[in-house]
């Protein structure tokens, strides 16, 4: 998988950045060796400031993989706010509660398990923040669940808008048309939905964040 910084911008950050705690420097181990695609650090640091700066009561993340956003996301909630997390793969659920126990989380992360597009339609109560990273051909449409979910004034991060590079490429290797293709027409939807103040921020994988403006 290509980066979307500069190779030397890259290795400047990564040298400036704070030594993580031991369990999340042991996930970011294990999504590596075991190929989990997880947030960019760096993105999730920018995460954690929005989560921090923003004291969302309620966030929803839809796509936890092995529970590293969304320990991240729940260490900045405060403390009545709770996450709730939307994932597929029960691989992936056995192994995002072992740590989220071993993060003593199990009190803030409720974990909504099955597929979004089935789960979305049938929650009730808005969010004050959403974070959507799942698979990109159901993005559209986890999109639209997401704004009918969303809060006035919440906000929603987006990630991988700028697809490894692909997204902005002229040569688009042929295993990757497709997903970049979707992307390419979901930034077009996501940048000009009039219900949202939104911009694509070239960081990690490249994410997009959005303010409801408007219902
Ligand atoms: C990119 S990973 C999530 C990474 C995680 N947010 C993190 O940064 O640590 C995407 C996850 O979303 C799940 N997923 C994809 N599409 C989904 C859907 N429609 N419903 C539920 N889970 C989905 C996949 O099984 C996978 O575990």
């Amino acid at each position: 998988m290509k980066g979307i910084v500069f190779p030397n911008q890259e290795k400047y950050l990564s040298a400036q950045r704070n030594k993580p705690d031991i369990l999340i420097a042991e996930m970011e181990s294990f999504a590596s060796e075991n190929q989990v695609p997880i947030l960019n650090w760096n993105a999730a640091e920018l995460l954690e400031v929005l989560i921090r700066n923003s004291e969302p009561k309620r966030v929803l993340e839809i796509g936890m993989a092995i529970g590293y956003s969304s320990i991240r996301i729940a260490r900045q909630l405060k403390k009545k706010s709770t996450l709730h997390t939307i994932e597929k793969s029960e691989v992936n659920i056995k192994l995002a509660t072992n740590f989220i126990n071993r993060a003593e989380l199990t009190e803030k992360i409720q974990i909504l398990e099955g597929d979004a597009l089935e789960i979305m339609p049938t929650l009730k109560k808005k969010y004050d923040f959403i974070f959507l990273d799942a698979d990109k051909q159901d993005y559209e449409k986890l999109f639209h669940y997401s704004l009918k979910l969303l809060k006035k004034d919440g906000i929603i991060f987006i990630d991988n808008l700028l697809w490894h590079g692909y997204a902005a490429a002229r040569n688009v290797p042929l295993k990757q048309k497709k997903s970049t293709q979707i992307i390419r027409e979901f930034n077009k939807l996501f940048l000009n939905t009039p219900s949202l103040q939104s911009t694509i921020v070239p960081v990690g994988d490249g994410v997009g964040i959005g303010i409801k403006v408007r219902k």
